[in-house]
């Protein structure tokens, strides 16, 4: 069969990489994938977000799968336009990708089927949201409701703040449409830490917990990014709070999205916090996370293809899945500067040494092949990620890794997965 994966970052190198150890695939193609993965699948120069030339290149080269990275596809509707020609793909429909286009969608949902989260109140006007703010303690989150690019969620220390997010959101429109509405949401504090879950809207099958680091620098400071880098399994989240999770969250929320006459199909990703009331929902997003991808799709035990094309037909309760064993770390090397302005073009050095390595896989996220040089082509360039038998051995051998690589103003944290071992 012939694979097609949409998207060009960590994740979508990680998916081509574990898409390529089933048997069940002849070929891999990317659209429009980087440098690394150029690799393991043939890359093809269409943006992620042109569904009309997917569709006819999948079609043209009778792909058997695709598979969908990021959420902007998915939330214009390429699974809908996919299945309108026979195609089969993997990723939830437009009405149901709304789980994370729509914060309000998504917010609803979790109110009416009771599902734990902080409380909320939504805003289509202006005046009334800055009169609420006023009646309200601090810190206090306001959230765009459309997607921003993760940048449309304002944790405001004070009045003054949550009011200035108000108007950067409502009046500016720094997101554009998606700050047509807005929600206002109770600070919760806890650890975070995501569930990814495969479903096709009955069966529904929980990967392994994993953590991401979203601050640039280490200890948690500094501004925020699209993730430093990750670890799975997440020690805290033990069995009796997976059941708890599960039983509470995941099966309520796609139970819930059934009765609303939705289907989901795909990948569920739960962003919790987990409160000393419980797990509570942050958000949830209709795709892979990333960099959470990195270590969570190498510890799964089995043909990821196989689970995939399950969950399209609707028979993921046929399939064994299961996790394997052990821990993944990934630490993100980042362009000198991100997440603020940074140059690209820097040639990468090093990462010969770490192929033969079995314990180590560095996934590109912003590579390019330029004169037969690999260079930097984004902010977020690496995930080096190690396996091990648990997080500390995991630490140790992706930082060993991590030194043999290197790149004008490369930065990254030090820290990853500390938290994990408490
Ligand atoms: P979201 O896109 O809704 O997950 O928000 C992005 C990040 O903002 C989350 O990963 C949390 O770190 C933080 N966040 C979102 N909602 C809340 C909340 N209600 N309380 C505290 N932090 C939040
Ligand atoms: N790592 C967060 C996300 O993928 O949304």
């Amino acid at each position: 069969m012939k694979v097609l994966v949409v998207g060009g970052g960590g994740r979508e190198h990680t998916l081509v990489w574990k898409i390529n150890q089933s048997p069940l695939v002849d070929a891999i193609y990317c659209a429009p994938g980087n440098g690394g993965i150029a690799r393991l699948a043939e890359c093809v120069p269409i943006k992620d977000d042109d569904i009309g030339s997917l569709v006819d290149f999948a079609k043209s080269e009778a792909i058997g799968l695709t598979v969908v990275g990021p959420e902007l596809p998915l939330t214009l509707g390429i699974v809908d336009a996919f299945h309108k020609e026979g195609l089969k793909i993997f990723g939830p429909s437009k009405e149901a990708a709304q789980i994370e286009g729509s914060k309000v969608f998504c917010k609803n949902i979790l109110f009416k089927y009771g599902i734990p989260t902080g409380a909320a109140e939504i805003f289509d006007d202006r005046d009334e949201a800055v009169a609420y703010v006023k009646g309200q303690e601090t810190p206090i989150v306001v959230k765009a409701d459309g997607l921003a690019a993760g940048k449309g969620v304002i944790l405001a220390d004070s009045q003054e703040e949550a009011l200035a997010a108000v108007d950067l959101i409502m009046i500016e429109r720094a997101f554009g449409d998606a700050g047509e509405r807005i929600l206002i949401e109770e600070c919760l504090t806890g650890q975070e830490a995501s569930i990814l879950a495969l479903t096709d809207g009955e069966t529904i099958v929980p990967l392994v917990p994993s953590q991401d680091h979203k601050r640039a620098y280490d200890h948690d400071a500094g501004p925020n990014t699209g993730g430093m880098g990750a670890y799975a399994p997440v020690p805290a989240m033990n069995e009796r709070l997976l059941r708890q999770i599960y039983d509470d969250i995941l099966e309520p929320t796609i139970m819930g999205l059934a009765e609303e006459d939705i289907t989901y199909r795909g990948v569920l990703y739960a962003g919790l916090m987990l409160t000393p009331e419980g797990p509570k929902v942050l958000e949830f997003n209709c795709r892979f996370g990333d960099p959470e991808t990195q270590v969570v799709l190498p510890l799964y035990k089995g043909d990821v293809v196989e689970a995939m094309l399950a969950v399209e037909e609707g028979r993921l309760g046929t399939v064994g899945v299961g996790t394997d064993r052990g821990a993944a770390v990934c630490v993100v090397l980042a362009s000198g500067g991100y997440p603020g302005s940074y140059r690209k073009g820097k040639e990468i050095r090093g990462l010969e040494a770490l192929d033969g390595l079995d314990d180590v896989v560095a996934f590109h996220a912003g590579t390019t092949m330029s004169d037969g040089k690999l260079c930097t082509a984004g902010g977020r360039v690496l995930g080096v990620t190690a396996f091990a038998n648990d997080i500390q051995r995991a630490i140790d051998r992706v930082y060993e890794a991590v030194d043999i690589v290197t790149f004008d103003g490369m930065h990254y944290r030090k820290d990853i997965g500390r938290r994990a071992l408490g």
